[in-house]
């Protein structure tokens, strides 16, 4: 059985009134930050190497966090490829004063691993062992599949793009490249 410090990790952060945004509600950037330091965190210490981050998957702002709430990060190892590895995290906030807890944002990010030349390196392979951990593995494999089929398509669509005709003026045809 794996130990579990070795895969999985949490941080709490009380939310002050410096990272609200103009409506006093918590900004979704302070979160963003958060989440990516997370998840280097726990990838990081989980393959012993220093890790960049390469993706961002649904993340998701369902339910406003507030200033004066606690909000606790819950990530995981879900999967490993060679070079990659994918972090699912958890966000949990709670009211302090009532200790009313609310599930507000999952997300999954993946990170690869790179040796001292900056170049991706192999990461331990980790091996689920119990049922949520084996279908979270399973979930990480068919983001991982759609992940590199978007990758396909958005490569199609530029293709296509390159063979339409513009008007030499048309200053939308140079954006967005
Ligand atoms: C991450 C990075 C090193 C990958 O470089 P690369 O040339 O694509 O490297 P590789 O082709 O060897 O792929 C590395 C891993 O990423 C995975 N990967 C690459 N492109 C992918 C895609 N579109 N979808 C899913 N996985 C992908 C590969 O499958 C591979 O994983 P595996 O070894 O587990 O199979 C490179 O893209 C990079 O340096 N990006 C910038 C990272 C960064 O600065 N992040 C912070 C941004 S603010």
């Amino acid at each position: 059985m794996q130990d579990p410090r070795e895969h999985q990790l949490s941080m709490s952060v009380l939310m002050t009134p410096d990272m609200a945004n103009f409506t006093g509600k918590v900004h979704g950037g302070e979160l963003l930050s958060y989440l990516d330091k997370v998840a280097y965190a726990c990838a990081s210490r989980y393959a012993g190497r220093y890790v960049v981050t390469l993706s961002v998957d649904r993340v998701m702002f369902r339910q406003a966090i507030k200033v004066g709430e606690l909000v606790t990060f819950l990530a995981s190892i879900n999967y490993t490829g060679n070079t990659s590895l994918e972090v699912g995290i958890k966000v949990v906030t709670e009211d302090i004063h009532t200790r009313v807890v609310r599930h507000t944002n999952s997300c999954y990010f993946t990170m690869v691993a790179l040796d001292e030349s900056g170049k991706p390196t192999r990461v331990p392979a980790f091996k689920p062992q119990t049922v949520v951990e084996k279908q979270r593995f399973e979930a990480a494999m068919l983001r991982r599949k759609l992940l590199h089929d978007q990758e396909a398509a958005h490569e199609a669509i530029k293709e296509k793009v390159r063979g339409f005709q513009f008007e030499e003026n048309d200053s939308n045809a140079t954006e967005n490249k």
